[in-house]
């Protein structure tokens, strides 16, 4: 917990400014003690007093307290003073300041006075995040060992749809539980997780997938990562990327792929977590050539992909354990269960598509865990993080 720490929160102008109001009040109520530094741009999207009463202490935001008297904010106290700069949002612009030593307000003074740790939760515009520009300020941080958070993919302020919204209050404040006091209970331990969609060739210019954006799986990834695992990430095309770097991420593409890379791996993992979509068939042939138009009906002759999780369930190890998902639609549990038992799971992660909020695409899921001797253990709907964490903890258990 960060507990008696000192944490200078800077807030920079982005809509996301609003969720540092909750991010302060959870900060304050753990029992840190908060310093709020905002950029001119930031107040144009949250007033000074809210953050000023949440942090009870004023906000700071110019180098003078009394330009008549003589009386200033000294960076170089601030940033001798802190446990810990947090920087949420970040915006595209302050990042490029930071990573170019730019020090034109309070905020990048501080920032370059600071010998404490940095923790940066970006926010931004999809097409900012992904600009070479910004893609190049964010690895120059990440050099300097800062902790960039990953950021939430969905809808933003904008309209448009991808990455750049800023992680939630609850998730920061996780990070920040970890890096104060970081539980490590997957230290020395190899987790093999599949994730995201597959897609099998119908012809060069079509293929047959789903809808899985791969963000449980991934969320999974972290979740082991950041409790000192060495994770495996096989992957299906998705547009998420890990953020740890404990994570060695294999990119594929067909079931078949994801088969190959999950055998190779398998022996070595101490834990298998099957979270991918996994196509269950596959067109029979894959044309050479686009298949072009001709009458109004396609046949398409469609054969099984292999069951990674059934396979690998076979060659499990005493000292292996694995953990599967079930989505489904239909007499849940039930089917959930049998799925457990037919492919050797210790665990399985039901979720529904029933359920609003949960499965494929949100940044939320709502999950039932079944476990050891078939118990039970429904959670509310959290995000995927949230979840992600539940799981660990239910292996956690298992091992
Ligand atoms: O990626 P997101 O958008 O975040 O969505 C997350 C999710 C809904 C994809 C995920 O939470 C999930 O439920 N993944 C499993 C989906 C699935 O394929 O379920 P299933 O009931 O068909 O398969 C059962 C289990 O066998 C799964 O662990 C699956 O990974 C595995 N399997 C299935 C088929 C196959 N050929 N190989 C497998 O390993």
């Amino acid at each position: 917990m960060p507990q008696g720490k000192k944490i200078i929160l800077g807030v920079t102008g982005s809509i996301a400014a609003y969720k540092s109001a909750l991010l302060t009040r959870l900060l304050v109520k753990s029992g840190a003690e908060v310093q709020i530094v905002m950029t001119d741009a930031a107040k144009e999207f949250i007033t000074p007093l809210t953050l000023s009463t949440l942090s009870n202490k004023p906000v700071l935001s110019s180098f003078w307290t009394d330009r008549q008297s003589g009386k200033w904010n000294s960076h170089v106290d601030l940033g001798l003073w802190a446990d810990l700069f947090l920087i949420a949002p970040a915006s595209a612009h302050t990042m490029a300041k930071m990573a170019n030593g730019f020090c034109d307000n309070l905020l990048s003074a501080i920032y370059l006075s600071a010998r404490c740790p940095v923790m940066l939760a970006p926010a931004m515009d999809v097409d900012m995040f992904h600009h070479e520009s910004t893609r190049e300020n964010i690895g120059k941080l990440k050099q300097r060992n800062h902790y960039i958070l990953p950021s939430g993919t969905g809808e933003l302020a904008s309209g448009l749809i991808g990455e750049g919204r800023m992680a939630e209050p609850e998730e920061i404040m996780d990070h920040i539980t970890n890096f104060f006091s970081p539980i490590r209970r997957f230290e020395n331990k190899k987790v093999l997780i599949t994730a995201g969609p597959t897609r099998e060739s119908i012809d060069p210019v079509r293929y047959i997938s789903n809808h899985s954006s791969g963000k449980m799986g991934y969320a999974l990834a972290e979740a082991f990562a950041s409790e000192g695992a060495e994770v495996i990430l096989v992957s299906g095309p998705v547009e998420v990327k890990p953020q740890n770097q404990k994570i060695v991420l294999h990119s594929v593409n067909s079931a078949e792929e994801m088969y190959n890379a999950c055998l190779q791996e398998h022996a070595g993992a101490d834990i298998a977590v099957l979270a991918a979509a996994v196509a269950d068939y596959r067109p029979a042939i894959t044309a050479p050539e686009k298949i072009k138009k001709s009458g109004s009906h396609l046949e398409i002759e469609l054969i099984a992909t292999p069951d990674i999780a059934m396979e690998l369930g076979k060659q499990k190890k005493p000292h292996q354990r694995h953990i599967g998902f079930a989505l489904e639609t239909e007499n849940e549990l039930e089917n959930a269960r049998s799925k457990k038992s037919r492919k050797n799971f210790d665990l399985i992660v039901l979720n529904s598509l029933k359920t609003p909020g949960a499965g494929f695409g949100t940044d939320t899921n709502q999950v039932t865990l079944i476990g050891k001797n078939d118990v039970v253990e429904t959670f509310p709907l959290k995000s995927k993080s949230e979840v992600a964490k539940d799981i660990v903890n239910a292996v956690a258990e298992l091992l």
